[in-house]
């Protein structure tokens, strides 16, 4: 495969338009509606985001899953001394980029993270399979491993302690992170590349709207 293959890839985005009339005042609620419409329209892992954060000034990617939303921000679920743990820690400010391809649709959130209550992480790690559950135990997550032996090793040590206990305790380095939003873009792809952009802004606690250029 040569770049002449991927420099032709292209799409037309026709399916559908991003009105000033026809979206909420409030960006959670117009999320809610496209979330919504994400789930009806079959794409796969809606919940799938690209989280960018800060590390020494330079910017850090990675896909992460959206575990919540609402009033108070964008919740997310992973080790607090992962690499991303790290750089949140040393600055809280963080950007959340979400791709519905089937719908043509990107939505960007930017704000500042702070950690969800010890209640909430316990809650969550609970809800979910025993399975991952020790694997949030196995995993030091971002360190180097020597090999894929060491993790399997650590995850029949974890299988072994926790075989009678019940709850399994949280690790205390696992856990929630929200993203409180000062500014939500929701994109809408359109013919000729004239796409419809509506940047919501936070201004003195009211939600003012925006579009920008495509
Ligand atoms: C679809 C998908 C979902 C993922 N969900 C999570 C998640 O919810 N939490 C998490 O810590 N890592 C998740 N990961 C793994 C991260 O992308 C990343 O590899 C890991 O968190 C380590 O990142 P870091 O070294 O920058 O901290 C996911 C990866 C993919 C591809």
């Amino acid at each position: 495969m040569d770049n002449s293959l991927v420099s032709s890839l292209r799409k037309s985005y026709e399916l559908n338009e991003l009105l000033e009339e026809n979206v909420s005042q409030n960006p959670i609620e117009q999320f809610r509606t496209w979330f919504k419409d994400a789930i009806d329209g079959d794409v796969k892992e809606p919940n799938a985001m690209v989280l960018s954060t800060i590390k020494d000034g330079k910017p850090s990617a990675r896909v992460v899953l959206l575990k919540g939303f609402d009033t108070e921000g964008f919740t997310f679920f992973t080790n607090y001394e992962s690499h991303k743990g790290q750089q949140l820690g040393g600055s809280p400010y963080a950007a959340l980029t979400f791709f519905w391809d089937g719908l043509e649709r990107q939505v960007r959130i930017e704000g500042e993270v702070s950690k969800v209550s010890e209640g909430d992480s316990d809650a969550y790690f609970w809800s979910r399979p025993i399975s991952s559950q020790i694997g949030a135990w196995v995993s030091k997550q971002s360190e180097e491993v020597s090999g894929r032996d060491v993790l399997e090793k650590s995850q029949a040590f974890f299988e072994e302690k926790f075989k009678n206990v019940s709850p399994i305790p949280r690790p205390p380095h696992w856990g929630g992170y929200v993203l409180k939003p000062s500014t939500i873009e929701f994109w809408q792809g359109r013919p000729s590349r004239l796409h419809d952009r509506l940047l919501y802004s936070l201004e003195e606690n009211t939600w003012k709207i925006t579009r920008l250029n495509p």
